[in-house]
């Protein structure tokens, strides 16, 4: 094959990237570069082994990974199932669990019980749209917002949201509560379907020595 090319990562910023960067380390994979804090660059090469890597927002990974523009990219499933791109999703890195949850006021799991029209505060509007259409097949009002969910219905802006929910202590020292469970997430590896066949062995490789790390073999 083609060992000139290399391979591009994708990196959703923050702690999923040094979770993931923990996690390549352990089979043989470093950036050296990436760890100098200071540094402005956007991405940072691994001459030896032929890898890019690049950080971006979250949201983002799925797009410069369908395009191409990233071969590989590690992100939240909520971000996944949120941007719904053509990639294929291959890994569950296992880090970054939580849980994608219906919260609000406990007064508010009547309103859920009877399919009424109730309004949902949502950073995730198609995850919220399609548990509520397509699996509870109840009409709600969706209304996106980008963070602080939980003010919600704090403000009654709306009656119940549907949010990320890590330690649930968010929703304890706020009065609400998880009234129903959307689904599991944790932090995934996605991978461009072309380059999936062009670069198959090399990553095919990769994925296989990834995943005797996380069930705690040797790679
Ligand atoms: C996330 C999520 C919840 C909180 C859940 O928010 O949207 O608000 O974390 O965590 P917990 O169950 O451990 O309390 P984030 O901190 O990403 O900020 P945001 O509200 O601005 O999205």
């Amino acid at each position: 094959m083609n060992e000139e090319r290399y391979l591009t990562f994708a990196l959703g910023k923050g702690r999923l990237a040094n979770k993931t960067l923990e996690l390549f380390e352990q089979i043989g994979i470093t950036c050296e570069e990436m760890k100098d804090k200071n540094s402005r660059k956007l991405i940072f090469v691994n001459e030896e082994l032929k890898l890019r890597f690049f950080l971006a927002k979250g949201p983002d990974v799925p797009t410069y990974v369908e395009y191409g523009a990233a071969d590989i990219g590690v992100v939240g499933r909520d971000t996944i199932l949120e941007e719904n791109r053509n990639v294929y999703e291959v890994l569950d890195l296992g880090f970054g669990k939580c849980r994608m949850c219906v919260c609000g006021p406990s007064s508010a799991a009547e309103l859920l019980k009877h399919h009424e029209r109730i309004r949902v505060a949502s950073k995730y509007p198609n995850i919220a749209k399609d548990y509520f259409y397509n699996k509870k097949h109840q009409t709600v009002d969706i209304i996106k917002l980008n963070g602080s969910v939980e003010l919600g219905p704090l403000v009654e802006l709306s009656d119940v949201i549907v949010d990320i929910v890590e330690t649930g202590s968010t929703l304890r020292e706020n009065g609400l509560e998880v009234l129903e469970e959307v689904c599991p997430l944790s932090a995934r590896m996605i991978i461009n379907p072309v380059s999936m066949q062009m670069e198959s062995e090399r990553i095919r490789d990769l994925i296989s020595r990834i995943r005797k790390v996380l069930d705690g073999g040797a790679q």
